[in-house]
């Protein structure tokens, strides 16, 4: 199939990368001219394991081709796969109107047969609404909804191993012919109505979000009932119907997904009627997770950060990602700078100005009372810790935000340790 992906975003390469590795002719249209500069020179302007190793393969086998012009790169194709950015406007609201510029500036030069696809997170009704618009614009063509489930770190994998590859039209014909892109994929089509479709995709991500908040919950009661979330919740995700997957306790969730979409569902459900009152509660435990984080860190150094060095192993909102957008760990790190602490960072691969970055994990130690890992790096759990001990200062304690570290090897290294829900530790908890 010939193929147009508007958009060479962490969506948008991925899906084009993808496409082109099961045989489709892709082209790829980018507005923005210094990131087509840099596909051009078969470079990312981000980092994604594997991604680059498969956008080459595509350029080298010309299965895809780049263009600057949105137009251009659409005319004659059967699908047009839309992954535009679509931020977060006032009171949380999907901010949609770069994706309707682009839907208005597409639609005079394409053919009766193309469907346009929204591959980005979209408020539900929009594909029912842009349908409508392109109506009005008298093209006859269909708008569908096919939501992706990549995760930053694990993108590559996601796509050619998803579960699910969920398409919504009006019609089910032109639901299926964009299904039949992934034929090849072993995923379970689910093929619905464009509103349902954009709703999975919300439900999903805000399903995670809650879930992950519960955990975060349980490791906080942990903290006052003495139990060790660790066991916890393993053992409680041993049970079938619950399963281990995001039951990891650490300083609540980030990025550039879950924020976002957990505000646009409390305001579309808001404008739709219906007050999601656990989603709203989601939102505001998960924000009070990193107070909590900071004013356990605080209380770790005597109750007063002002002129205290800390260090923080990580700025990346997860592990495996150069990703900063909505990092609770660069947020934990700005907090405590915020309360008067010279904070040093670290991370393998991302990079902020609002901290001073050290070189490596010992570098951010050195001279620190305070070591708060707030990104779940692997590359952490193998420093030496003896190393650590001996470059931070006497009785230094490392607040393990991602229950990263194995605790026994911290405290025989000569360091003190406290982690996240791990039973009652020599600080009281926070409230
Ligand atoms: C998320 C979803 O997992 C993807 O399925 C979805 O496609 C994507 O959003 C999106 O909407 O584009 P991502 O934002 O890359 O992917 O990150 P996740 O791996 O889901 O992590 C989200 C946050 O939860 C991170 O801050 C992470 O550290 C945190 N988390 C996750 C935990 O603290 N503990 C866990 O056990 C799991």
């Amino acid at each position: 199939m010939d193929i147009a992906v508007i958009g060479a975003g962490y969506v948008g390469l991925v899906q084009a990368s993808g496409l082109a590795d099961l045989g489709h002719q892709v082209r790829l249209a980018e507005a923005s001219p210094d990131r087509i500069e840099i596909l051009r020179r078969a470079e990312l302007p981000i980092f994604e394991p594997g991604l680059h190793e498969m956008f080459e393969r595509g350029l080298s086998r010309g299965l895809i081709t780049l263009h600057s012009d949105n137009v251009e790169a659409s005319a004659g194709t059967d699908l047009v796969f839309l992954a535009l950015p679509t931020p977060a406007g006032d009171g949380g609201k999907a901010d949609l109107r770069i994706v309707e510029q682009v839907v208005d500036e597409l639609v005079p030069g394409l053919g009766p047969d193309t469907i346009l696809v929204l591959k980005s997170t979209v408020p539900v009704g929009t594909a029912l609404r842009l349908q409508a618009r392109v109506r009005e614009a008298g093209w006859p063509g269909a708008v569908a909804s096919n939501p992706e489930f990549l995760s930053e770190g694990n993108a590559v994998d996601d796509f050619f191993r998803a579960e699910r590859v969920v398409v919504g039209a009006v019609s089910p014909a032109d639901a299926r012919r964009v299904a039949e892109v992934y034929r090849t994929l072993p995923a379970r089509i689910v093929i619905t109505d464009p509103s349902s479709a954009e709703l999975i995709k919300y439900a999903s991500n805000c399903y995670l979000a809650t879930r992950l908040t519960f955990a975060n919950s349980i490791a906080n009661l942990a903290e006052h009932v003495g139990a060790d979330v660790v066991d916890v919740l393993e053992a409680v995700g041993l049970d079938r119907r619950i399963g281990p997957h995001f039951l990891k306790p650490g300083p609540g969730y980030g990025g550039s997904c879950f924020p976002k979409d957990v505000a646009a569902m409390v305001a579309l459900s808001e404008e739709a009627g219906y007050d999601f009152a656990l989603l709203r509660t989601v939102v505001a435990v998960d924000e009070l997770q990193r107070t909590r984080i900071v004013e356990r860190a605080q209380r770790l150094v005597g109750g007063d950060l002002r002129g205290r060095r800390v260090g923080l192993w990580g700025v990346a909102f997860k592990a495996g990602t150069d990703d900063i957008r909505e990092s609770p760990a660069l947020k934990i790190g700005q907090a405590l700078a915020g309360r008067g602490a010279v904070v040093v960072a670290h991370d393998p691969r991302a990079r902020t100005t609002d901290l001073t970055m050290a070189a490596d994990p010992i570098a951010a130690a050195a001279g620190a009372e305070l070591l708060v890992v707030a990104t779940e790096w692997a590359d952490y759990a193998t420093v030496d810790l003896a190393e650590v001990a001996k470059a931070m200062l006497d009785g230094a304690v490392v607040y393990d935000a991602r229950n990263l570290l194995d605790p026994e090897a911290v405290r025989q290294a000569g360091l003190r340790y406290v982690g996240v829900g791990r039973g009652r530790e020599d600080v009281p908890p926070v409230t």
